[in-house]
């Protein structure tokens, strides 16, 4: 392991980028990326405790996802279903709890059934918290939010950031504090749109299935660089 970095964040999240093309370059068909993926999650979700990141996000499958050919996303939802059945009692174990963010009624009803349940059973874990961003969007996110504030019948004026915050699914959570991308792309996908607001953000060309131990530790230095000022002047700079 390496040593501590200064600084780790308190609440890490990934858009795991690159299975397609990460299988596609050994001449595999795409959904061995997608398994070769589901491996690496095990590894930087061990590397996340190792090192103290206290909220884990992850991005599985994107509300624009389902627009992939009937058996990619056939078989990224037998991912979830596999992930939860052969890893839950690991990660309770561990001490991780379960959340899900994004349409969970957008699933089949037995997949819903067993989020549902693995949610449930690891509510009481506080080691750390792993929300599983699938059949998500944020702006989707966002208009779930608004359409729910309405049903409430909450008056205009008690509606601000701190009670939008409260009506999306990461409710309660602090922001993210760096988002990392694979595969070297340099976009957000719909990611967190409302909670990114000033995360740090650090891409890297690696492929998700390839990014290990060394890679994790260099976004952490990377982070630890940043100067994060939220709209503020240097402490240096004050008079
Ligand atoms: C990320 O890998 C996983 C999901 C979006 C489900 P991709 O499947 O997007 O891989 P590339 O970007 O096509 O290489
Ligand atoms: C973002 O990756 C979604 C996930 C990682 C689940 P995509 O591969 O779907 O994003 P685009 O299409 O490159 O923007
Ligand atoms: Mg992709």
């Amino acid at each position: 392991m390496h040593p501590q970095p200064e600084r780790v964040p308190y609440h890490l999240a990934i858009i795991m980028d690159g299975n397609g093309r990460w299988a596609q370059e050994r001449g595999k068909p795409r959904h061995e990326g997608h398994r070769a993926g589901t491996e690496n999650l095990r590894r930087v979700l061990r590397l996340c405790s190792q090192y103290g990141v206290k909220i884990l996000t992850i991005f599985a499958f994107s509300t624009e996802n389902w627009g992939r050919p009937p058996s990619e996303v056939a078989f990224l939802m037998r991912i979830l279903e596999t992930v939860i059945d052969r890893e839950m009692e690991d990660l309770h174990a561990n001490g991780v709890q379960l959340r899900h963010i994004g349409r969970l009624e957008g699933l089949q009803p037995h997949l819903q059934q067993k989020v549902r349940q693995a949610v449930e059973r690891t509510r009481n874990n506080d080691r750390l918290i792993l929300n599983v961003a699938f059949n998500y969007g944020g702006r989707d996110e966002i208009v779930n939010a608004v359409r729910r504030i309405i049903t409430d019948g909450i008056p205009p004026d008690e509606v601000d950031e701190e009670l939008l915050s409260y009506y999306l699914f990461t409710a309660g959570q602090a922001d993210p504090d760096l988002i990392i991308r694979t595969s070297g792309e340099m976009r957000v996908s719909n990611f967190l749109v409302w909670q990114a607001a000033y995360a740090e953000y650090y891409a890297t060309p690696t492929y998700w299935p390839d990014f290990d131990e060394n890679e994790f530790y260099r976004a952490l230095q990377a982070y630890t660089a940043r100067q994060r000022r939220f709209g503020l002047v240097e402490a240096a700079d004050h008079p």
